[in-house]
């Protein structure tokens, strides 16, 4: 086997504990693609316990070999260069199925006993996590479930977590009825509410930034900081997910979730420590300064991709896409502006975008900060002056890079802008381990400070209730043309302020 792969992966914390993860919804997407990778390249750092054991649930009738066959095809497309035989072979030999009913109790006593005999068998140790990937409508018999069959109880070596997958209810109703279902089976500490961006190295990388420097924080707040600008944009459509993004829309698919954690670590205070607790609670805090929206489209903008051109090639509209309705008014892309209303931030525009089909895949957050006060430099010329901006980039070529006015070479005093750029991958040997990796040692290890608490899912959707009841009772939405950056109405949103949105 290759040198390389059995390397001992420093960057992240201790090998856990043995536990069994089992996955509902197992046959689903999210297995193939994101889990079995994550936790392949765990295994290949020596992160996992030997005994690990996996065991996937779902209707589909297959055997464990069938199983292990589907997963490994799924790791060869997406590890296709990284691939081990021998990582695979100890690996899989933890992976078992088990096809049931998530709604019939005999699944649930038919996965205790399975679970029992693999922790005597494997030595599995008596630990469990559940990780919920099914189609969220079945989230609370899960629940139910588990409860019943005493699968949520823990006791003094063994422990019981649950991981639930977004998206976390369609609105602020369901999710606090699915906080309370949940709860009603589960202690809040054994519940781990996933977002997979705060599993992104770069997205951590906000609060290094902004609490491991001394020259950043004076500056973070409306004194220094004329707006901010937020954006998520992607340039893949929907693919194959039209169904659910039928159901979803922007809104609910990143806005609620990704986009609103960007936004709660760049406005958050300082916490005390690095605990779950301490961030999560500064979290909660900005959810909750975030103004209201007015009624209207004034400061929520939506759209859907057209026809158009992303990369060269033609693309079909939102509409033309497999499951998606002809006359479909659901919304693809988003702008918002928002105001953080305390202390810090009073009267600083948050402007927030996320969008599919646009010309590029880019997610940053640019701190714009104020012009200096005077400028010493207006005889000679001062056309290039321009106030700072702080980019932290998060996806692709992360890093962070501040737009600062230099000394144009030459006999006069001609000022241009430049950039001082931070390229994240060339500045670290190592290489950031995958977002679904870091959560998933989280979850083992028990740390969920990178996990959802319950009173921020409910506190971002309190926020965008306004917008979502608004919008449903819309017949239209404004288009644009895949490979753009959204309609007109979303440049509208900024030059009423007599700014402009940045081209990533
Ligand atoms: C998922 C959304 O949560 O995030 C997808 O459901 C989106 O629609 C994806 O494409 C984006 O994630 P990333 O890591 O590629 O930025």
């Amino acid at each position: 086997m290759p040198e390389a792969f059995f390397q001992e992966d420093d960057r992240l914390p201790q090998t856990p504990e043995p536990s069994t993860m089992v996955i509902f919804g197992a046959s689903g997407d999210l297995t193939s693609r994101k889990l079995i990778p994550a936790l392949y390249d765990l295994a290949a750092s020596r992160r996992l316990p030997m005994e690990f054991a996996v065991v996937g649930i779902s209707r589909t009738e297959m055997s464990h070999e069938e199983f292990r066959g589907k997963l490994r095809k799924g790791l060869e497309e997406h590890r296709s260069e990284e691939f081990s035989e021998d990582v695979w072979k100890s690996f899989s030999a933890g992976i078992f199925y088990l096809p049931g009913d998530s709604k019939e109790p005999r699944t649930y006593s038919e996965l205790r006993d399975f679970l029992r005999s693999l922790d005597e068998e494997r030595g599995t140790g008596g630990s469990r996590i559940f990780y919920l990937s099914s189609s969220p409508s079945l989230f609370p018999a899960i629940v139910d479930g588990l409860g019943e069959s005493g699968m949520s109880a823990e006791d003094e070596s063994s422990y019981s977590r649950i991981v639930i997958e977004k998206p976390f209810g369609r609105d602020l109703a369901s999710a606090r009825e699915l906080n309370s279902e949940i709860q009603s089976r589960f202690r809040e500490d054994q519940i781990y509410r996933i977002d997979h961006y705060l599993g992104k190295e770069t997205v951590q990388n906000i609060m290094a930034l902004r609490f491991s420097n001394g020259i950043f924080e004076p500056l973070w707040n409306q004194n220094y900081v004329d707006y901010v600008q937020i954006t998520v944009a992607e340039d893949i459509g929907v693919g194959t997910r039209g169904a659910f993004y039928e159901e979803a829309g922007a809104l609910r698919d990143i806005v609620q979730n990704h986009l609103m954690q960007v936004l709660c670590l760049t406005a958050m205070e300082p916490p005390v420590t690095f605990d779950a607790d301490s961030v999560r609670e500064e979290k909660v805090k900005v959810l909750k300064a975030v103004r209201p929206f007015p009624e209207g489209e004034e400061y929520a903008v939506r759209g859907q991709y057209g026809r158009g051109w992303v990369w060269g090639e033609e693309v079909e509209g939102y509409r033309e896409e497999d499951e998606v309705a002809p006359d479909s008014v659901t919304e693809t892309f988003v702008a918002l502006k928002m105001f953080v209303d305390n202390w810090r931030w009073a009267g600083v525009p948050f402007y927030a975008r996320a969008g599919k089909r646009m010309p590029k895949k880019s997610t940053e957050i640019a701190v714009h900060f104020k012009p200096t006060p005077h400028t010493p430099f207006a005889r000679a010329g001062d056309d290039g002056m321009e106030p700072n901006v702080l980019v932290i980039r998060i996806q692709p070529e992360e890093g962070v890079s501040l737009k600062i006015g230099a000394k144009v070479p030459g006999s006069g005093f001609e000022i241009g802008a430049v950039n001082m750029d931070l390229l994240y991958g060339t500045a670290f040997l190592e290489e950031a381990p995958d977002a679904y990796g870091r959560l998933l040692l989280d979850l083992m290890l028990g740390d969920p400070t990178l996990f959802i608490r319950a009173d921020e899912a409910e506190g971002s959707w309190r926020i965008l209730e306004s917008v979502m009841k608004a919008w449903s009772e819309k017949e239209e939405i404004p288009l644009y043309p895949a490979g753009t950056w959204g309609p007109e109405e979303a440049d509208a949103l900024l030059e009423s302020d007599g700014r402009e949105w940045r081209r990533p």
